[in-house]
């Protein structure tokens, strides 16, 4: 089975609650653990959580000090995690917790045929793009466009390979295939549906609360 990181340390500064994000009680627990019951309910037992100044990891994960940027969280949690049988790692944003377990499943299979596998789901409005003086420039072809989501799977050797970058390049990295990307590895979109939401602004938290509300 893969191992997880759970990645929970940043401030949530869009959100503006009075603790950090993975830690804000949404429908009755701690964001983070909605996450982590997801994992468990996947069969994945080695979590690594990288947490925030001055919180803990939740009972039966190790927990690490997160870095100053997403990647460096992922890099620091990877470093502490033990060897996973199948040599895969599945990193998770502790700010999607909506996600379902059979996501996890999903991701870690198509590793078959990839270095990266990453849940994503099909854009539904039509994107343009503009320039500074808001004059549209092109539409793109939305058939082939994903918007990119966790959880994202990895082979161990290709995620520390890729994450083996100077502290500028991590910075940039929205998400870890990127890393894989430019790095030459192979990354293939899994579907997933956008209700596997990222927990951003406030309006984010009272969707997911509405939404969890009846799982309790
Ligand atoms: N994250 C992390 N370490 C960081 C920054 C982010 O572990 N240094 C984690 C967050 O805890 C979150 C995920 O990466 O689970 C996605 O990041 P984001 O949604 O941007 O969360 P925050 O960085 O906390 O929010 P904001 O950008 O609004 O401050
Ligand atoms: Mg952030």
């Amino acid at each position: 089975m893969a191992v997880a990181l759970l990645v929970a340390a940043g401030s949530g500064e869009r959100l503006g609650a009075s603790r950090p994000k993975a830690f804000v009680v949404l429908a009755g627990r701690p964001m983070l653990e909605w996450s982590l019951a997801a994992l468990r309910a996947a069969g994945i037992d080695d979590v690594v959580v990288a947490l925030p100044p001055g919180e803990r990891a939740p009972e039966g994960c190790l927990g690490v000090a997160g870095g100053v940027t997403r990647s460096a969280s992922v890099r620091a949690a990877l470093a502490a995690a033990p060897a996973a049988r199948d040599g895969a790692v599945v990193v998770h944003d502790a700010a999607r917790p909506l996600v379902e377990p059979e996501l996890f499943a999903r991701t870690i299979e198509a590793l078959a045929e990839a270095d990266a596998a990453i849940a994503a789901a099909r854009v539904t409005d039509t994107i343009k793009l503009a320039g500074p003086d808001r004059r549209v420039t092109a539409t793109l072809d939305r058939s082939t466009l994903w918007a990119i989501q966790t959880p994202q799977a990895f082979r161990r050797a290709v995620l520390e390979a890729a994450l083996d970058v100077g502290d500028e390049v991590l910075a940039a990295a929205t998400d870890d295939a990127w890393l894989v990307e430019r790095a030459g590895g192979t990354v293939r979109v899994v579907e997933s549906s956008p209700a596997n939401l990222k927990v951003t602004t406030p309006h984010d938290l009272q969707i997911a609360e509405l939404l969890l509300r009846d799982r309790c």
